[in-house]
């Protein structure tokens, strides 16, 4: 038997088959067909007992696995690759394609308010304290000068729980919790919270409504001090040359108390119907911290002096975006929210 001729036919036919075969499917069978312990190549080597020259056989047997191998293996990576670009091409992701919109929540205005009062005080040394909604008398009313029966109580509608415990009418209670943990040190705080009176709801009045309160308190604390950071806070929440002008006015918790004006950001002061013609606009209550408060909370009038000020979130709020109703921040109308998108972004 003319082993070569064998040799040679085998693979010219495994040759054939491999470029026909356009699948990697068919040419693992031609590989096992040909290659495998009972392909056709391997069984040429039950011959070997019939040839003489066996070195030459084993080269010529070994050469020729070797080339079919390649030529299968050859194939095969081409066919791999031609699979790989075609699922890629399939996986293929447009990233021309317009993406999703997601949509972003929006703050509440007033929400908005309550970070923008926040980051003004915090950029002067500020920090911000929370107390409880439901107080006791004591915090609210008595450790800020206004003791039972007092008839200070009046200008405040308060809901009450029980005889002692009631639904904070302002924020200045904070003021009284943080004076009595501090025990007699220097403090600097404000206090945004929600606050409660028993009121019928319209248009300018709420039974549920926010401020924040602010307390200095340390040695050499002058009224001047006070004008000065609420110019700042005005200036910075309103516009760069808003002024502000005190009124003198009564709150228990104050001695000498203030009503405070600023210069109308709207009309510059000439007369619109914001500021109701006069050229200002009332923002906030404030004053000295009396000397009673800094007495009941064992700090000593003759060596420590403070200021305190009350401000309304709504009524900033409305001033500052011309809301006309205190009802649209409770409604939660995505409407209003929407327009105040722009203010954040600003
Ligand atoms: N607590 C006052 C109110 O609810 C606001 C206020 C006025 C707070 C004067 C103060 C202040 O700290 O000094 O109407």
């Amino acid at each position: 038997m003319d082993y070569t001729l064998e040799f040679e036919n085998i693979k010219t036919k495994a040759s054939e088959e491999i470029s026909k075969a356009n699948d990697l499917s068919s040419l693992i069978n031609i590989k096992n067909k040909y290659l495998s312990k009972k392909g056709e190549v391997s069984l040429m080597m039950n011959h070997i007992k019939e040839v003489s020259d066996k070195k030459a056989f084993g080269e010529i047997y070994n050469k020729t696995r070797k080339e079919i191998e390649s030529l299968i293996n050859e194939k095969i990576k081409v066919e791999e690759e031609k699979k790989l670009n075609e699922e890629l091409k399939k996986e293929r992701i447009d990233i021309t394609l317009p993406g999703n919109n997601y949509v972003r929540g929006i703050a509440n205005p007033f929400y908005q308010t309550i970070n923008e009062i926040e980051d003004i005080f915090r950029g002067m040394g500020y920090s911000v304290e929370h107390g409880p909604e439901v107080d006791y008398d004591k915090y609210v009313f008595e450790l800020l000068n206004i003791p039972h029966d007092h008839p200070a109580r009046d200008m405040q509608d308060t809901l009450y729980i029980n005889d002692n415990l009631l639904l904070r009418s302002h924020t200045s209670s904070v003021q009284a919790h943080v004076m009595e943990k501090a025990k007699g040190k220097p403090i600097k705080i404000i206090c945004p919270g929600k606050t409660y009176r028993r009121d019928d709801d319209d248009m300018t009045h709420s039974h549920q409504f926010a401020q924040v309160e602010g307390l200095v308190i340390d040695k050499n604390i002058n009224l001047g001090n006070l004008k000065a950071t609420l110019e700042l806070f005005a200036k910075k929440m309103f516009s760069k040359d808003t002024k502000v002008r005190f009124r003198s006015s009564y709150f228990p918790f104050t001695e000498p108390s203030v009503e405070v004006d600023i210069s109308c950001f709207n009309c510059k002061g000439k007369g619109c119907p914001i500021c109701k013609n006069t050229g200002w606009i009332e923002i906030l209550g404030a004053g000295m911290v009396h000397p009673n408060v800094l007495k009941m909370s064992g700090y000593d009038p003759e060596v420590y002096s403070g200021f305190a000020f009350g401000i309304g979130i709504e009524r900033v709020t409305m001033l500052k975006y011309g809301i006309n109703d205190i009802r649209k921040f409770y409604q939660n109308d995505l409407r209003f929210i929407k327009e105040f998108k722009k203010v954040k972004e600003d």
